[in-house]
């Protein structure tokens, strides 16, 4: 027998970038959690059964967040005065290395996983510490949460302080031992390779990691040009490459899926080599003005057909909402466009775009959507927007701006991950 699940409400998606489409009073049918389909009448089919009648909410599709360092939740909003190398040595990996004590992991990762929740964000892609059992104890909070996705644990071998390294060895064999150890552990939750960045791993680190990416049939995250600095560092470090990109598809860690963080300063050649691979962009534009990397060339990016969604970046980014990431890469963008002389190339991103990349861009990753699409798990939020000062009636599109710049997660009134209600 098929549990079938009847939402009816105003439903808003976005199969195309740049456009909303929108359906009022409609019903969105799950059967068994999977969507099947979006109906302005209800089929005979489902007539007589019940519906939760979501009358003046709005439903949409919950969020992904594409990069995000869990362990650094406990550390948003601090250092920004500081730029990229030194945020990480004053305050960041001194933070990250408390996570040694798995019962503080537990804690935070708890706290973490239920607030992101909170905010409508169903589907990451994290970032945990370099500690083994603090990373186990991440994908049991995220699991258990009812969150979907990719977590891993990070590697490190040089450039780091004492007291958050590893050697190489080390590095590689508690890696092997944690994916290991992942097998058949978590439902939702899968590893994924995570050298930190080219500074903080050495070429044997990363051939090693190279292999394990391609021994376990696994994706790779990590960080591609985010700063100034850490482009001349990599530059340095690997004097035979011309551009950061390089130092890791040496490595065989460029292929499809692999996600990169930033590449703010990624210029034609490396975005080339980008869409080529396969590679995603994880774009987090609160982080980028946080710690004053500058301004990614979006539109460049989208309009070459590069695959880009968006990130928080928790703690270079302030905020875990990714409706705050959206409302921060329309505003960094309308600074690149008025800076750039208002170059066409550089045309800022509009609304229904910014919503795009929030919903539908992450769920491809997943290989799902665009927009609620029929035999998906439905991973959904139910919007209330009548805690905002009265207005005047509304169009569906409308009310999303302004649900968008508002980012507040009172009006997050419900959230569904993988077909099941978790708010
Ligand atoms: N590059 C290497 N590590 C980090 C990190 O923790 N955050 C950001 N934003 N960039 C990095
Ligand atoms: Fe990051």
């Amino acid at each position: 027998m098929k549990f079938v699940h009847i939402y009816k409400g105003t439903i808003v998606h976005a199969p195309k970038l740049g456009e909303f489409e929108c359906h009022e009073n409609a019903y969105l049918v799950t059967e068994n959690g999977m969507i099947a389909g979006i109906f302005d009448t209800l089929p005979q089919k489902y007539a007589g059964l019940w519906v939760e009648d979501l009358e003046g909410k709005i439903i949409i599709p919950s969020f992904t967040d594409l990069h995000v360092h869990a362990p650094q939740y406990i550390m948003m909003g601090m250092g920004f005065d500081l730029p990229l190398l030194e945020w990480l040595n004053t305050y960041t990996f001194k933070e990250e290395s408390r996570y040694r004590d798995p019962e503080f992991a537990r804690r935070v990762y708890n706290r973490l996983a239920h607030e992101l929740i909170r905010r409508g964000t169903t589907r990451v892609v994290m970032f945990s510490s370099l500690h083994r059992e603090a990373t186990h104890v991440l994908m049991e909070e995220l699991e258990r949460a009812g969150i979907t996705g990719y977590v891993g644990k990070v590697n490190m071998d040089r450039n780091s302080p004492d007291y958050l390294c590893e050697t190489t060895e080390e590095s590689l064999s508690e890696t092997r031992r944690w994916l290991e150890e992942c097998r058949g552990r978590y439902q939702y939750i899968k590893p994924i390779i995570t050298p930190r960045f080219t500074p903080s791993c050495t070429d044997e680190l990363m051939a090693g990691l190279g292999r394990l990416a391609e021994e376990y049939d696994i994706p790779v995250q990590s960080h591609l040009s985010e700063n100034d600095a850490e482009i001349a560092w990599v530059k340095e470090l690997h004097p035979d490459t011309e551009r950061y990109y390089e130092s890791y598809e040496k490595f065989g860690m460029w292929k499809k899926g692999t996600v990169m963080a930033h590449c703010v300063h990624s210029d034609e050649v490396e975005r080339k080599a980008m869409l080529d691979a396969g590679v995603w962009v994880a774009h987090s534009p609160d982080s980028n003005t946080n710690i004053y990397s500058g301004i990614a060339p979006v539109r460049k990016m989208l309009n070459e057909g590069l695959k880009v969604a968006l990130a928080s970046d928790v703690a270079g980014g302030a905020k875990l909402s990714i409706f705050h990431a959206a409302g921060e890469a329309i505003r960094a963008s309308k600074l690149r466009y008025y800076y750039s002389g208002k170059k066409e190339e550089e045309a800022y991103l509009t609304v229904p775009e910014a919503f795009y990349l929030a919903t539908s861009a992450g769920a491809e990753y997943f290989g799902a959507g665009p927009g609620f699409k029929e035999g998906d798990a439905l991973h959904a939020i139910i919007l209330d927007d009548s805690i905002l000062p009265p207005s005047r009636d509304l169009t569906p599109a409308e009310r999303i701006e302004r649900l968008l710049y508002a980012d507040d997660d009172r009006t997050i009134a419900g959230v569904v991950s993988e077909g099941r209600r978790i708010i």
